[in-house]
């Protein structure tokens, strides 16, 4: 039996893949804007970063990571998010000593998590996402949401919904963490093992667990937006303010509870409103870890942002029936007759390949007919024709294929009248 691609991932195969190079070249371009940097971190990483990083009581943790020990016995795992991985580097790298600060990052690669597969949910996929290190002033969180909201809305995605929620300081989380164990312990036996767990070691978790979510002390599980004291309240008005002054869209939620253990103050999430988008409509998650810099051994520094999956995205995208602005077709076609003008193409394409121009010719001796459909295929611009005769007089035929329009152009002055024309 032939070998097939593992369970969750998937191949982007040409046709798809320029959609992905424009995806990413959007996002990258806005991040520009932004004043974000690119990162690059490996792929893999010691499990500890992540087990400390992401919180040992979360799923991803408990159920998803992909573990293995190298032939030297360290104990990794394959990454199964980002912003574990840039604040280990900005620790390693001492970025909190750079003369620019914040330190605004951007990245994109893929990540891996042992999740069943479904619409939209894959083993392997794609993040985009930006973290802003070393500024707790709540404008940099409306920077991060409208950054986010600016990468959908320029790809063209309008059925958006954006969802806020502060998880507030230590102190609140802490009056909220008391109350929560309150309310459940004395029917924690009525809930799974997962949650049984979680009650001392994190009963937050609770409320974002999926098989216990319709249970009735769910609804009524005190919300911390109750438990927020005056600073942090005072912090996510503040954002509130800031949004509504840039003209971000947004909905207070305060039952909303991100996946990772990470997160103070704003946490938030970006849902597609598109009819048919399917089960699962997350887009984008992120918030505020003003912890996580710290207890990755580097000094006390805040910490905001947010990923999206690329795959979520493009799914986005089709549900909306958004098409992206991508150019599939090449400037010019070379086509021959005979063998001379053959051997005097492939050194011409050459030329104009070098020259920046994208172009094509026949490597299977077609006849002529059937290099011209293969022109129209490839959605020539242009398509140029050499013979014995044109080789002969020293020009090639240039065939403008929007006009119909014919130019027999000296094979001199070929490639840079072309390049005139396609630039
Ligand atoms: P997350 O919510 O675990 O947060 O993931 C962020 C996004 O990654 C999700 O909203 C979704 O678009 C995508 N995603 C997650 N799992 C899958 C999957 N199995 N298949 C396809 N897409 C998926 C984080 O990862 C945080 N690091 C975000 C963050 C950055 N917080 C602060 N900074």
């Amino acid at each position: 039996m032939s070998i097939q691609i593992p369970r969750g991932t998937q191949d982007i195969l040409p046709g798809d893949s320029e959609k992905w190079q424009y995806v990413e070249r959007v996002a990258s371009e806005i991040c520009r804007n932004f004043q974000y940097k690119e990162i690059r971190t490996p792929i893999f990483e010691s499990s500890e970063l992540f087990m400390r990083g992401v919180g040992d009581t979360t799923d991803i943790v408990q159920k998803e990571m992909y573990l293995f020990e190298d032939r030297g016995g360290r104990n990794l795992a394959l990454r199964p998010e980002g912003t574990a991985s840039i604040v280990r580097s900005y620790v390693e790298n001492k970025m909190h000593g750079l003369a620019n600060q914040p330190v605004k990052l951007y990245y994109t690669g893929p990540m891996f998590r042992y999740e069943r597969p479904q619409a939209g949910r894959y083993r392997q996929f794609v993040q985009f996402g930006a973290e802003a290190l070393g500024s707790e002033d709540p404008s940099i969180d409306a920077e991060v949401l409208s950054l986010a909201m600016s990468i959908y809305q320029k790809l063209g995605l309008k059925k958006l919904k954006l969802v806020i929620n502060s998880l507030g300081d230590l102190e609140s989380r802490a009056a909220h963490r008391e109350a929560l164990v309150n309310h459940f312990k004395t029917r924690i036996g009525e809930f799974c093992s997962d949650c049984q767990n979680r009650l001392e070691k994190n009963p937050l978790r609770i409320l974002d667990c999926k098989k216990d979510r319709d249970h009735e002390l769910m609804s009524t599980a005190p919300s911390i937006i109750d438990f927020l004291n005056e600073e942090s309240k005072n912090y996510f008005e503040k954002v509130q303010q800031y949004l509504t002054s840039m003209g971000v869209d947004f909905i207070v939620d305060p039952t909303l509870v991100r996946g990772l253990d990470y997160y103070n103050h704003t946490a938030f999430e970006i849902m597609s409103n598109a009819e048919g988008f399917g089960a699962i409509t997350t887009l984008c998650g992120g918030g505020r870890y003003n912890g996580l810099v710290k207890m990755m051994g580097g000094p006390e520094t805040p910490g905001i942002g947010f990923a999206f999956s690329v795959e979520r995205l493009l799914a986005a995208l089709d549900a909306e029936g958004v098409e992206l602005p991508i150019d599939q077709s090449i400037d010019c076609y070379l086509a021959s007759l005979g063998d001379e003008a053959k051997d005097f193409t492939v050194k011409l394409l050459n030329d104009l390949r070098i020259e920046g121009i994208s172009a094509e010719m026949d490597y299977l001796d077609r006849k002529i007919k059937a290099q011209f459909k293969s022109a129209d295929r490839l959605k020539a611009k242009y398509v140029a024709v050499l013979g014995e005769d044109e080789l002969a007089q020293n020009v090639i035929n240039l065939k403008d294929m929007s006009s119909g329009e014919q130019q027999k152009i000296s094979l001199e002055s070929f490639v840079e009248h072309l390049k005139q024309k396609c630039q």
